[in-house]
């Protein structure tokens, strides 16, 4: 029986040196000294023993059992202490440690020019105003002297949304509703979406970017139209930038004019940008019709204005040389990535 009890220890004490972690501590403490544990086992035959026998083989058992259970508790504080260790290591943070790159979002190359172009103006004296997109028949077309059989009206062209509204087919309604709530002198701005029933292609997309301006003031003439044009083209495509303008027609202008400006990459003579032309055309302006200025309830007598409108899409695929007007609008990072 001491001798079992010996190998018991023994075999306790192996098990123990091997345990990996406090799990296995608990598994080796059941099975040797809990109460169907191994030790029990072999007490359970000291009824066998002589008187003489029995404290001696009893003390032994005693031994063992302190033992057993001394290694034990040594072995639990270390395997403890080494699994708080490994937890503090693994929580551990370096303060000083350099941050990883932190990727920055950039500005949408449409933001990045309608920006520079309302800049350009407010630099010059000119509010930004702002309209809804949801607009009326009325202001996008009846107070802007576009009458009822007019070719704009087409539903073919207009989103309709009732008979009376509709998805604004330019920014010009904006002017509109500023002369009615503002006197002369106006000086501004609007940038906003517009809508059109086009199918999608290189260069037509159903919403698309403009920016409208009006400027009604005593004695206002197409001089100033064309200086503000001109320093407007200068400070956009360089100083080297003329302008020349086309006649053509617009309901709300009198006379009315396709502005072009001299190509910025060859100066003029004729490449692929403008397609041989030296002019790439920017805008439609004109002298404000008095029926127009009359709407908004100013005197055509005593002041008059100009205004223009011009595509945001179209100066951004020319500033940056980019073919097709889908990729303003699909949002590849690839393609986004180029302008932050
Ligand atoms: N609204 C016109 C267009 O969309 C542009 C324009 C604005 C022309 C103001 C003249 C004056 O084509």
């Amino acid at each position: 029986m001491k001798e079992r009890l010996m190998n018991l220890k023994e075999e306790a004490l192996k098990s123990l040196e091997a345990a990996g972690d406090l799990a296995a501590l608990d598994g080796i403490r059941v099975a040797f000294l809990g109460k169907k544990g191994a030790l029990t086992e072999i007490l359970r035959g000291m009824g066998k023993l002589s008187a003489e026998e029995r404290p001696i083989v009893g003390e032994i058992a005693n031994r063992v059992r302190e033992e057993i259970t001394e290694a034990l508790n040594a072995k639990k504080d270390r395997l403890a202490a080494a699994e708080s260790e490994a937890r503090l290591a693994c929580e551990k943070l370096d303060v000083t440690a350099p941050s990883g790159v932190i990727s920055l979002g950039g500005r949408h190359p449409i933001a990045l020019v309608q920006e520079q172009i309302e800049n350009i103006f407010i630099s010059m004296g000119f509010t930004v105003e702002d309209g809804p997109e949801v607009e009326t028949d009325y202001y996008n077309f009846e107070a802007l002297n576009t009458p009822a059989d007019h070719p704009a009206r087409d539903v073919q062209d207009t989103f309709y949304i009732t008979d009376k509204v509709l998805l604004r087919t330019q920014t010009s309604p904006v002017q509109a509703r500023t002369m009615e709530k503002t006197k002369p002198p106006i000086r501004m701005i609007c940038p906003g979406r517009v809508y059109r029933s086009d199918a999608v292609d290189a260069t037509h997309s159903p919403m698309f970017h403009q920016i409208e301006g009006l400027v009604v003031d005593r004695n206002i003439t197409m001089g100033d139209l064309k200086g503000t044009l001109d320093l407007f083209a200068q400070k956009m495509f360089g100083e080297q930038t003329k302008t020349r303008f086309r006649p053509h027609h617009f309901p709300f202008t009198e006379p009315s004019a396709e502005v072009d400006v001299s190509c910025f990459v060859c100066g003029g003579k004729g490449c692929s940008l403008c397609k041989g032309e030296g002019w790439i055309e920017i805008l439609g302006a004109g002298m404000v019709h008095p029926n127009v200025l009359r709407a908004g309830g100013i005197d055509p007598e005593e002041y008059s204005g100009f205004a223009f409108g011009m595509g945001v899409e179209r100066i951004v695929m020319t500033r940056f040389g980019i073919r097709d007007m889908r990729y303003l609008y699909e949002n590849d990072v690839r393609f986004l990535r180029q302008f932050s």
